[in-house]
């Protein structure tokens, strides 16, 4: 395994307790995922991230961790973990597990220990996280979960002192300035690298350390930590992947990747909405401006793409105007909102448009980086707004037309979430066993997409160069390596348009799709949200 797979990479993100339940208890489990291998793999994806795992009081899905060296007992035994990358391994694929290292729940022992005077360990964990006789501290620091939280804050009657959080007040910040909690976490991370994890994703990097007088984000303290767990990592077990969750602005992004020396990846947050809006505008411009901004990285680095994932479709990366303008077109009723940003699904924000669909994944497989698909988008999947959080898009995957979609065979009021059901999404209609054996369906595209993907290393890691047009509503792009070159032509409009290479300045190409090849004079149309992929014939 070479040390850059993950530049050609694409990513498959599973919710394990929502993917497959191995024991008939109505929760999805690591036995789950091991018995669905062969459908990732024959997806066309090759390494998978699972959510949260470890031992947590799941107020927020498993990001609540209250215990770092053991599986959740809804998602089986450490034995089981091991036994799943095995499993992977032997069909090439890798998987990445979650360090959270900004917080822990509330139930952590460390916390308990914190928080408690008469704790037999509290002089040891005194200061493993951030307190405060005042709740004056850090005004500079947004809140982020502003539908929930009224301040970073919370008091602590058992200490008599305030305690800090980013997240869910249930979700107490670690004191980063504490060596031993530095120390800890390094554990953390080598712990999962021993059971057998390919790489990590570091949730919720921005906010590691507090300083007065600060956003209390991307402090150059935090980073100073990540390049030391990619130190550590990379003497430890050279080839694990880092990959940043840092949700900024494209130039807040770039010191995540250090000089080489800190993330290997990092989320491309400020991409995605624009992905959208383009769609929603018809227009490149969006694409144009974020392409702009956004800085050439170390050539041992990759941004990891997505379109959507498990939490809301965030906004925080879009002027106050953008985000009026997403939430008017994508979130018309209040309950899609969630934070600043929008709770639903892939399919159903695309008005369960095929084309735009298509459009979305060509864009996401070809623009740049390695691509992260969220589970069940594959096939279409719908969310489920009453739902509270962010818990809609976080449903049972659809496998077939059975009882509870053939995801469980407990009862169905004993399932985690209620499958989708309603008449456009339903999993009667929406099913991995239906989409399967039709060859037209999502599913066969997506696989498709992604094997023509597979078989040119340029879209993963090829140069872009963004061609200019006088058609606003069409965008094209060339990648190119020293062995190939490619050309993608979008059209991010719902109206057809006509073009001709000529238009490009490109002599000669072949259709990856249809190896039928195309001279520079031939006009030919682009329908409605359509897209090409060609090699240039040199
Ligand atoms: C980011 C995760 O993606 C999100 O689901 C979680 O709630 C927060 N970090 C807090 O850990
Ligand atoms: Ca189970």
């Amino acid at each position: 395994m070479t040390n850059e797979w993950f530049k050609s990479a694409v990513f498959y993100q599973v919710f394990v307790r929502a993917f497959a339940d191995s024991n008939g208890d109505g929760i999805g489990d690591l036995r789950g995922v091991m018995s669905k291998l062969d459908y990732i793999r024959d997806l066309g994806v090759d390494t998978i991230w699972l959510m949260p795992i470890t031992p947590s009081p799941l107020r927020d899905h498993g990001y609540d961790v209250s215990g770092h060296f053991d599986v959740h007992p809804d998602y089986g035994t450490l034995q089981d973990f091991r036994d799943l990358v095995n499993a992977a391994h032997e069909r090439g694929l890798r998987i990445v597990v979650e360090l959270v290292p900004n917080h822990t729940s509330d139930q952590h022992p460390w916390f308990q220990a914190s928080h408690d005077p008469n704790h037999p360990e509290h002089e040891t964990y005194r200061d493993w996280y951030v307190w405060s006789d005042t709740d004056q501290k850090y005004k500079d620091a947004r809140i982020i979960f502003i539908d929930y939280e009224k301040s970073n804050w919370q008091w602590d009657a058992l200490r008599g002192q305030y305690y800090w959080h980013r997240f869910f007040y249930h979700q107490p910040d670690l004191n980063f300035d504490n060596p031993e909690v530095q120390k800890a976490m390094l554990r953390v991370a080598q712990f999962w690298v021993d059971q057998g994890a390919d790489g990590i994703r570091v949730d919720a990097p921005p906010y590691l350390i507090e300083r007065e007088g600060t956003s209390c984000e991307n402090l150059p303290e935090s980073h100073a930590y990540y390049k030391r767990l990619r130190a550590f990592l990379d003497a430890y077990s050279p080839g694990s992947m880092l990959l940043a969750e840092a949700n900024q602005w494209a130039k807040d992004t770039l010191p995540y990747f250090g000089d080489g020396d800190e993330f290997h990846m990092n989320f491309h947050f400020p991409l995605m909405p624009r992905i959208f809006l383009a769609l929603a505008q018809g227009n490149r411009e969006p694409l144009d401006w974020i392409l702009a901004q956004t800085p050439p990285i170390p050539a041992n680095c990759q941004w990891a793409t997505f379109l959507r994932n498990h939490d809301e479709l965030t906004l925080e990366m879009v002027t106050p105007d953008e985000r009026k303008f997403m939430w008017d077109f994508y979130a018309p009723d209040p309950e899609m909102r969630k934070n600043l940003g929008i709770r639903r699904r892939l399919a159903p924000l695309l008005e369960n448009d095929r084309a735009k669909i298509q459009v979305a994944h060509s864009l996401l497989l070809t623009l740049i980086g390695s691509p992260v698909l969220y589970y069940g988008d594959e096939i279409g999947m719908g969310d489920n707004i009453k739902l509270d959080d962010r818990w809609g898009c976080r449903t049972p995957m659809q496998w077939d037309d059975s009882k509870n979609a053939g995801f469980s065979d407990a009862p169905a009021d004993k399932v985690y979430l209620p499958v989708i059901s309603d008449p456009v999404f339903s999993y009667q209609l929406v099913n991995v066993a239906a989409e399967q054996d039709a060859p037209d369906s999502l599913l066969n595209w997506v696989r498709g997409a992604l094997n023509i993907r597979r078989q040119h290393p340029a879209f993963g890691r090829g140069e872009l160069n963004v061609l200019p047009t006088t058609n606003p509503a069409l965008f094209a792009y060339t990648r190119t390596t020293p062995q190939e070159k490619l050309l993608v032509i979008n059209n991010l409009s719902a109206h057809s348009h006509k073009i001709a290479l000529a238009d490009y300045g490109i002599q000669r190409v072949r259709d990856l799709e249809t190896g039928q090849d195309i001279e520079a004079s031939v006009e030919f149309e682009l329908p409605r949200y359509g897209y090409r992929w060609f090699q240039v014939v040199r």
